[in-house]
């Protein structure tokens, strides 16, 4: 009893120690919180992504499922103004490519200069996520740099999640 007490206070130490440790290393930026107030715990170091992953959506995926990808292309000229859908971004485009953009981190397309708010958003870009983005992308992500109102509609968001992913998938199959 009095042996597992003691080596779960070592662990305890040891844990508080590397925590202290870790401190020492780097020095504080200014303004950045001093390593007295840094988290007691090494779990509560790994803060959560700024959004959550929101949940399995099956209403969603049946809408994509059912998507128009003719009115899909159309509702996309929206977006073409600012996007395009090459593995590259365009030239002249104000926002990044979105190529791809099913599955990927959200600010990772590189030489894009995203705003803070994509790009430490620590989120990626399912269709969930797409779909709560373009219902208003001022409050899903309060700060983007991203001009647009948002789409009400919620099968005209399906219609664009699946014609991108057409989209991709043409691509990439070339
Ligand atoms: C007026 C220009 C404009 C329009 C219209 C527009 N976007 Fe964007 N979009 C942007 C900009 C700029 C960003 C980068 C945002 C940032 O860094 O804050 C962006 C970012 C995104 C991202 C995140 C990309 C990434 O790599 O993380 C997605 C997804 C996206 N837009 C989808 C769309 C879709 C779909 C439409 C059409 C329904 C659309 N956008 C319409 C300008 C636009």
């Amino acid at each position: 009893m009095y042996e597992r007490c003691l080596s779960r206070f070592a662990r305890v130490f040891l844990a508080v120690a590397l925590v202290a440790l870790a401190g020492c290393g780097s020095k504080p930026a200014p303004g950045a919180a001093t390593p007295a107030a840094a988290p007691a715990t090494p779990s509560a170091a790994t803060a959560p992504a700024a959004v959550p992953s929101p949940p399995p959506n099956p209403e969603l995926e049946a809408m994509i499922a059912r998507a128009d990808l003719n009115r899909g292309k159309i509702q996309f000229f929206q977006c073409r103004a600012c996007h395009s859908l090459a593995p590259e971004t365009e030239p002249g485009k104000i926002g990044p490519t979105l190529y791809g953009v099913i599955g990927r981190h959200a600010g990772s397309v590189t030489g894009y200069a995203y705003s803070g708010a994509v790009a430490k958003s620590g989120i990626t870009w399912t269709a969930e996520q797409i779909d709560k983005w373009l219902e208003r992308p001022s409050d899903f992500l309060p700060g983007n740099k991203m001009v647009f109102v948002g789409i009400q509609d919620a099968q005209d968001r399906a219609n664009i999640i699946a014609y991108i992913q057409q989209e991709t998938a043409k691509v990439a199959a070339k």
